[in-house]
């Protein structure tokens, strides 16, 4: 059996909540628009995609060394944003500050990824929470209406004691995902 998984890290339940009211304004909007569940918010480090299960092992040691080599820092949920762009978006956003902890961290997990046989990320990484996947235009306007009183805001810092691997289970109700392991960052990190 293979099991979708990434690999992400979790927000702290004070984002978490301004996220949420955010998407309970974004929702009143009826736009066309998947709308994430707020438990299912997170920062994507690596997307794995299907992974064979008697590989999760492998995967989750070569984690821990990534985590016990990372020190705890903490990283800032600021803007919005849509990919491509806000005009005329498939995803809907909240930024990520880019800063060298973070983008150390997401290197140090494409390495180790990349190590064990995954297919590197083509694209650059942009740090992002994905809100919402756009179904078809409608409504639109007012989620941009929406979003543009939130250019600038800072929805606070998450301060990142571990890593998380989750896995992916997909249905029509939408994705479910459940860590597989957590992986504490170290205090006395080495490199
Ligand atoms: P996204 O939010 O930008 O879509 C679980 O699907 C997580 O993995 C999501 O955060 C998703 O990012 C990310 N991801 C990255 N590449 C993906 C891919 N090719 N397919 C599905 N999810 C992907």
């Amino acid at each position: 059996m293979a099991v979708r998984s990434f690999v992400a890290l979790e927000l702290s339940e004070d984002v978490r909540e301004k996220l949420t009211n955010l998407l309970n304004r974004l929702r009143q909007t009826n736009a066309a628009v998947k709308w994430v569940e707020p438990e299912n918010l997170h920062l994507t480090l690596k997307f794995l995609g299907e992974v064979p299960e008697e590989q999760i092992e492998v995967i989750v040691d070569a984690l821990r060394a990534v985590a016990q080599a990372t020190e705890p820092f903490s990283f800032t949920v600021k803007g919005v944003g849509g990919f491509p762009d806000l005009r005329r978006p498939r995803v809907l956003w909240v930024g990520v500050e880019v800063t060298p902890p973070l983008m150390r961290l997401q290197q140090l997990v494409e390495r180790t990824t990349e190590q064990l046989g995954f297919a590197p990320e083509e694209r650059a990484y942009h740090p992002h929470i994905t809100l919402g996947r756009i179904k078809a235009m409608t409504g639109v306007e007012k989620v941009r209406a929406v979003l543009s009183e939130y250019a600038g805001f800072n929805f606070g810092s998450v301060p990142v004691k571990h890593l998380t691997l989750f896995r992916s289970d997909l249905s029509r109700e939408g994705p479910t995902y459940t860590p597989i392991a957590l992986l504490p960052l170290s205090e006395t990190a080495s490199i």
